[in-house]
């Protein structure tokens, strides 16, 4: 019987690499998003291959609930559930809107709970594999970057707890913790008001690639990992954080200063 993967945000960056990884691996992919163009850029990619694409908003609890219905009617189960899409934002608290901090957290955090709610059935029965695509920001949290990093923070605390509920009964979860990633994420990040940055601060061309991410959170995820923590410098900010949480307030503060238009004062 073919495998089944459901990747949310699967039109783009992060989650269009483990798309593509999944159906080269044999599986039958499912994948949602709201840009239509970019998903039939990704459906043109998988070409012969199994698949199906949903534009759904990761943030709509129906429209979660109809991505595993309509994955159950077409393939009849589910093996892996991705739990990936994400937005970013980059304001100072003190500017942002609420409903842009609200945002945040509706696609990121209740997404994804949305998302394993109504998967977690089909995956019990599979004995499968969550996949929670958190960042480093869900170990130590960046300035002008608040409602992402409570975000972040909030979904592992959830999947901590999960997997704990679901170990002794065959579902492994995995929490992936990308650093800087090239991807599309930093021009759709949110501004105070709620407008897209258009422009991404960083060079994306010195960052770990988002096929590099999906290949090893594929190989992660296939030897039954806890956490997968990525890049040099993502590993540093966790154990930093861990020994020399002060220090690294300092760290941070002069790095994220040194980005073109932040908003730190
Ligand atoms: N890139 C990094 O540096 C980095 C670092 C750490 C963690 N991450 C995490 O990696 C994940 C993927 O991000 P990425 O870097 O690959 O960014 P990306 O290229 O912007 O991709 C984000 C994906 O999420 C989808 N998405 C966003 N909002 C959605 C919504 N409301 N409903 C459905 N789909 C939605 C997007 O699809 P549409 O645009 O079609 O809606 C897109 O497919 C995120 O959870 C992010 O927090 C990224």
């Amino acid at each position: 019987m073919q495998k089944v993967a459901i990747v949310t945000g699967g039109s783009s960056g992060i989650g269009k690499s483990l798309v593509l990884k999944y159906a080269n691996e044999g599986y039958a992919v499912v994948f949602t998003g709201r840009n239509g163009d970019r998903m039939a850029q990704v459906a043109t990619e998988l070409g012969e291959r199994p698949f199906l694409a949903l534009e759904l908003d990761a943030s709509d609890k129906d429209d979660n609930e109809k991505m595993v219905d309509e994955t159950m009617k077409k393939f009849g189960r589910v093996d892996v559930l991705v739990c990936n899409a994400g937005i970013s934002m980059r304001a100072l608290f003190e500017d942002v809107e609420l409903e842009v901090f609200k945002q945040l957290m509706d696609i990121n955090f209740y997404g994804a709970i949305y998302a394993t709610k109504y998967a977690l059935p089909h995956l019990l029965e599979s004995k499968g594999t969550i996949i929670a695509v958190s960042s480093i920001n869900g170990w130590r949290s960046t300035p002008a970057r608040t409602a992402y990093s409570s975000s972040k923070f909030a979904m592992q605390g959830f999947f901590e707890a999960l997997r704990t509920e679901v170990m002794t009964r065959g579902v492994h979860v995995l929490v992936v913790c990308p650093g800087f990633t090239s991807s599309n994420i930093r021009n759709v990040a949110l501004t105070a008001d709620g407008k897209a940055q258009g422009e991404s601060p960083r060079d994306e061309k010195k960052m770990m690639s988002s096929d590099e991410v999906a290949e090893r959170t594929y190989q992660a995820a296939k030897k039954k990992k806890r956490d997968l923590i990525l890049t040099f410098q993502g590993k540093m900010a966790v154990f930093l954080n861990k020994v020399i949480p002060s220090r690294l307030d300092n760290m941070i503060y002069n790095m994220m200063k040194k980005e073109p238009d932040n908003p730190l004062k």
